[in-house]
């Protein structure tokens, strides 16, 4: 089960009651997921239902070096559609993607974001994010 931050607090969090479109552009490649209600978690990191929980339950790679509680924003993912339907990003987030490179109106923490499952979703990781904080060989 996911971590969690002692010094952060979530707001409300609407989860999916029925089945929902979830696609992740990463990579070049979009990972198309029908996210059902009743199997999350899927994996083992962020808040229940969010979009780092749905990927990594599928061995989508997006970074997460905190772990998923909210204390870096290695994170980052751009929403396309459907954030309307995910649950409001906290100061705290907001404090995080402020670190993020490249942060867009439509940023989210894939750890924080929550999608309510009334509408399909479509996010991106951005490419500035990928392999960042991988090291490199020197
Ligand atoms: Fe660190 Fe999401 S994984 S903030």
């Amino acid at each position: 089960m996911a971590g969690t931050n002692p010094y952060i607090t979530t707001g409300p969090i609407e989860k999916p009651t029925t089945r929902y479109e979830l696609i992740v552009r990463c990579e070049g490649v979009e990972h198309t997921f029908q996210v059902d209600p009743a199997r999350l978690p899927y994996g083992h990191a962020g808040l229940v239902g969010s979009v780092l929980d749905v990927a990594e339950g599928h061995d989508v790679p997006i970074e997460h070096t905190c772990g998923g509680v909210c204390a870096c924003s290695t994170c980052h993912i751009v929403v396309i559609e459907g954030l309307d339907t995910c649950n409001e990003a906290t100061d705290d987030e907001l404090d995080q993607l402020e670190e993020a490179p490249g942060m867009k109106l439509n940023s989210r923490l894939a750890c924080q974001c929550v999608p309510n499952g009334t509408k399909r979703v479509v996010v991106e990781v951005p490419g500035w994010n990928r392999n960042a904080v991988k090291e490199t060989p020197h």
